[in-house]
């Protein structure tokens, strides 16, 4: 290709010296011509004797969009220096060609643009749908033009379906194409436009990586345009839209939804966007089946039709739930007659026959929420025993209490709910009905007449038992249904579909747990405007993303018990509310994760749950160590303040259990205990005791580490004083180069690593010395955390303690990260590195929430202290504290948690060296059971901090809660609960698998 004859050509015509790139052209030659100032254009020069009419119904169509909506992001043209928008160049071999100009949008294409989000997918449909409206009213005699690719005129496929050669796939297509010949009339009595016409994934353009936001930045490519419905341009962009999408129908649904956005639909065209999208998809299988036949060496022509393939043959969607999807998505009636149904229910109300035979204006709500209600206590398993006694707070004798619609309940508990393999996967919870609890064998009486359209004993684990759907008819004819579970299945035997049942006719009883599921003796009472897709089997509850379609096709039946919509629909906290309110009330400093931030109102074990009921694994907080509301956790503090909570001026067996506990972890040398109420108060302490020991003030500690929030903690935690604002280094600290062996001054291929990152403590020694400050001692997080999850090589605390102590400081062992069995081979961090400290530092996780911090130390320095003023902290040591304490170490002793730490770490680590093989953004993978560090990098080696924030809060998406460390803020940080279980470790690796190939993406 002679790219300097184009780049000539370009120069000479159009006044631009840049470098020319050819791109793909199927037979036109396309060049991405590159300026010195970077600015790009593409120079298209056409095939000979490409029609002059073609290109100029282009250029017009382009001219037409930018004069129309400026703001859509479709090239410009760029005239020639003549001003012409086209003119015929010949090429190298002297063929005349129609060459034009236009502008180059950035981005890349929407195939290769990850991922593929609603809020991204809603953004394509709307600059259709923009770029639709704005060629309305364009024309040019070139529109009317007869190709394959006009889809109103793909029954031509049918001639050619036999060329398939898999009879089950023929007749796949067929049944499409008869489908579509069905469709015909309508499609074709629906008015004609201009329309972009081929809207697939290599003509949209995306931009923003990483954290920035996916942008839909060009709608490229008019050369198929033509004059058809517009629904069939919506249906082509849906028809690439799907292809391997993991949600093809939340996917189309706001496909359809910004398309709608952009340029109102009816719903009418919103019910063709399916069949044409298979339509579509049909005309490509036969197209690329025939062009196989005349190329047989080409592999790719088959390769290009597999993802169709996949679509059409394995993606099972109900044609009728998904018109009722997209519909909802743009805010229209489910089915035809919907918005008349609920406007005649709305005036009928307090006119209904009471459903339970009394008003139930004054019966009591009693919420099941997420957030006000702890049924069941494992939101992950609901036991017949619960379930039986569910709500049994609100019962106050045979008074009638109500169950609130639109609340998301933790109640559905067994994988059913599920949305995919994981405990934390996607998962339904939103109550869609109205629930009436009363004694078992209460009657029901019909609200009003209807026809029995099903009855039937689900005799399933927590199902309804008997269920009762009735179908009405509004006066004018529209048709609705309601639901009635956890009967009596006695009406089984009574009723047959098609009875008919009179307004205020008694028809069913209320069962008890023996025979309605299992449950609490109520009626699940359920509305639902069409059973298109649902049919027999409703679900009783929605995923909480998909609450748009489920609050449209079951709306709230408040008015059919007479009652107001607001007494019945339950609504979560807003969090936009709380964010707002802290806003108002919090310092700035305090700060949230993740850029959508989430509030977490339940949890249970190594899981955390949203206001929605939506679960996260939790891989990242270690204060849970026993895991999330641990029963024995609860049992023992409700036990200790039903009796009392007192102070360490008052003798209690709880004082000296908790410490003999403590104590049998530890070397016989540490053997006296303070209690305290956090970390940072321990390591305060710390500080005054070193002082008290040996008459000095400095303090030796590596960079990056982090000891607390209190002014002395602080004053030794480099990660917060030398942060921007912080206060930067006292007098009396001197600081030590981190023992990174990935990073740091001295590598993992050097064997004598470690002494030489000891050696660095002589220099700070002097410095101290020479200060006059003394040695009083140095501190250190034994694996720092904040620094970025490392392992120090081994023999590097016993080198530097060796030198603290030769100046006659003390050794601080900071284990509020470390200690208490997360390690795995070791109960204390200390352990591993065979160091012997003089104080141990305890925090966090040994109160499993409770605040507590435990400083354990020698005799001979405990003694020092006493010699100073009485030590007192009023709650350091409550009863209540030393119980908890105490309990959560007998808990990791019992449930063997520091063996399933080196179970699980061990996992996670050969998971995350298998990953690494893999991603090139990952540099080291390190760390000791589940105290974990992933570190990111860039391509030339350097910390990837970007690349971690984008994981992390994909990490999320993905419903994983995990965190970021390191003085570059590069390093994942994987600490989860120890219960953590090898699903969690699977879900963690899968999606650290995914969100890595995201990155990777050119
Ligand atoms: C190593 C280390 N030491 C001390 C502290 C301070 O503990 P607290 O927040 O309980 O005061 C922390 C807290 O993150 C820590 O990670």
């Amino acid at each position: 290709m002679n790219l300097q004859h184009w780049a000539d050509a370009l120069n000479s015509h159009w006044g631009i010296t840049a470098d020319l790139r050819r791109l793909d052209g199927e037979y036109d030659l396309n060049f991405m011509a590159t300026d010195t100032d970077g600015t790009s254009h593409v120079l298209k020069a056409m095939r000979p004797g490409c029609e002059a009419g073609l290109v100029e119904m282009q250029v017009q169509a382009f001219q037409h969009i930018a004069s129309h909506d400026p703001e859509l992001p479709c090239p410009r043209v760029i005239p020639a220096l003549d001003g012409a928008t086209m003119l015929s160049l010949p090429d190298a071999e002297g063929v005349a060609r129609l060459c034009w100009l236009l502008e180059c949008l950035p981005g890349k294409c929407y195939a290769q643009a990850t991922p593929k989000t609603p809020a991204l997918v809603y953004e394509v449909g709307a600059v259709l749908g923009g770029t639709g409206k704005a060629l309305m009213d364009f024309q040019h005699p070139g529109l009317e033009r007869d190709f394959k690719w006009d889809l109103t005129g793909a029954g031509w496929i049918g001639s050619e379906i036999d060329s398939i050669p898999d009879p089950a796939r023929q007749s796949l297509i067929r049944a499409i194409d008869t489908e579509f010949a069905n469709l015909e009339p309508v499609l074709t009595a629906l008015p004609k436009q201009a329309i972009h016409n081929d809207a697939n994934d290599y003509n949209i353009m995306v931009t923003g990586e990483l954290t920035a936001p996916r942008r839909v930045s060009g709608l490229i490519d008019l050369g198929d345009i033509c004059a058809a419905p517009r629904v069939c341009d919506l249906a082509i962009a849906a028809a690439y839209i799907v292809l391997d999408h993991p949600d093809p129908e939340a996917a189309l649904a706001a496909l359809v939804a910004g398309y709608h956005s952009a340029y109102p639909l009816t719903p009418q065209e919103v019910d063709l966007v399916y069949p044409l999208l298979r339509m579509r998809l049909a005309v490509s299988v036969v197209n690329s089946t025939l062009m196989a036949a005349e190329n047989p060496d080409d592999p790719y022509v088959t390769i290009s039709q597999a993802p169709a393939w996949r679509f059409l043959e394995g993606v099972e969607i109900h044609p009728g739930l998904l018109s009722a999807r997209l519909r909802a998505a743009c805010e229209m009636p489910v089915v035809d007659g919907a918005e008349r149904v609920m406007q005649w229910i709305n005036a009928e109300r307090g006119n209904f026959a009471n459903l339970m035979g009394e008003d139930l204006a004054e019966a009591p709500m009693g919420s099941l929420s997420v957030e006000n209600s702890c049924w069941p206590q494992n939101p992950f398993h609901m036991p017949l025993a619960e379930a039986a006694r569910v709500g049994e707070e609100f019962e106050d004798g045979d008074t009638i209490w109500l169950g609130y619609y639109h609340e998301p309940r933790l109640i559905y508990a067994e994988p059913a709910f599920r949305k995919g393999p994981y405990k934390a996967s996607n998962r339904r919870t939103v109550h869609l009905a109205v629930d009436a609890f009363a004694p078992a064998g209460t009657p029901m009486y019909a609200p009003m007449a209807g026809e029995v359209f099903v009855v039937e004993n689900r005799t399933g684990h927590l199902d309804y038992g008997g269920v009762i759907i009735l179908r009405h008819a509004t006066p004018a004819g529209d048709p609705f249904y309601t639901l009635y579970g956890h009967l009596n299945p006695e009406c089984c035997s009574r009723l047959k579909i098609g009875d008919h049942i009179e307004k205020g006719a008694e028809f069913c009883r209320l069962g008890d747990a023996s025979m309605n599921g299992g449950w609490a003796p109520h009626v699940h009472f359920q509305l639902a405007l069409t059973t298109q897709g649902i049919e027999a089997d409703w679900p009783g509850v929605g995923d909480p993303d998909e609450m748009y379609l489920w609050r449209a096709i079951c709306p709230n039946p408040a008015a059919l018990l007479n009652l107001p919509d607001e007494k019945c629909r339950y609504e979560p906290t807003s969090k936009e509310e709380i964010r707002q309110g802290r806003r108002d009330h919090f310092g700035g400093n305090l700060s949230l994760t993740y850029a959508d931030p989430v509030m977490l109102v339940r949890g249970w074990k190594h899981h955390l749950f949203d206001e929605w009921g939506r679960p996260y694994l939790d891989a990242y907080n270690n204060v849970p160590h026993v895991g999330h509301a641990h029963p024995r956790i609860q049992a023992v503090a409700a036990d200790q303040l039903k009796r009392m909570n007192s102070n360490t001026r008052y003798l209690h067996p709880a004082q000296t259990a908790f410490a003999d506990k403590i104590l049998s972890k530890l070397p016989d040398h540490l053997e006296v205990c303070f209690f305290v109420n956090s970390g940072s108060e321990a390591n305060e302490l710390a500080l005054r005791l070193a002082r008290a020991h040996t008459g000095a003030k400095g303090m030796v500690t590596p960079d990056h580490g982090y000891h607390g929030n209190t002014t002395g903690a602080i004053d030794v935690s480099a990660y917060k004083f030398n942060a921007k604002g912080g206060i930067g280094k006292s007098d009396w600290v001197e600081l030590v180069e981190v023992a990174d062996d990935y990073r740091g001054s001295y590598r993992r291929d050097d064997p004598d690593r470690a002494q030489k990152f000891a050696d660095l403590v002589d220099p700070a020694i002097a410095a101290l010395q020479q200060r006059g400050q003394g040695i009083a001692g140095f501190i250190a997080e034994t694996f720092p955390s904040v620094g970025g999850q490392i392992i120090p090589p081994k023999g590097y605390l016993p080198a530097v303690y060796n030198k603290i102590r030769a100046a006659g400081g003390v050794c601080i062992a900071d284990e509020v990260q470390t200690g208490l069995g997360r390690l795995g081979e070791y109960y204390f961090g200390f352990e591993h590195q065979g160091a012997s400290p003089d104080i141990v530092v305890m925090g966090k996780p040994i109160g499993n929430g409770h605040p507590l911090g435990v400083l354990v130390t020698t005799r001979a320095i405990a003694d020092s202290f006493a010699k100073g003023p009485e030590f007192f902290s009023t709650f350091g040591g409550s009863t209540l504290s030393c119980r908890m304490g105490k309990e959560v170490l007998d808990i990791v002793d019992d449930e063997a948690l520091q063996q399933n730490a080196r179970l699980m770490g061990a996992d996670l680590i050969s998971g995350l060296k298998a990953l690494q093989e893999k991603h090139v953004s990952i540099g080291d993978v390190r760390g000791m059971g589940l105290f974990l560090g992933v570190e990111l990098i860039t391509a030339d080696g350097s910390e990837a901090t970007q690349i971690c924030s984008y994981v992390k809060n994909r990490m999320r998406d993905h419903r994983i809660l995990i965190g970021s460390e390191g003085p570059k803020d590069n390093i994942l940080k994987i600490r989860p609960p120890l219960t953590i279980d090898s699903e969690g470790v699977e879900m963690i690796l899968a999606a650290l698998d995914s969100i890595l190939s995201e990155v990777a993406q050119p």
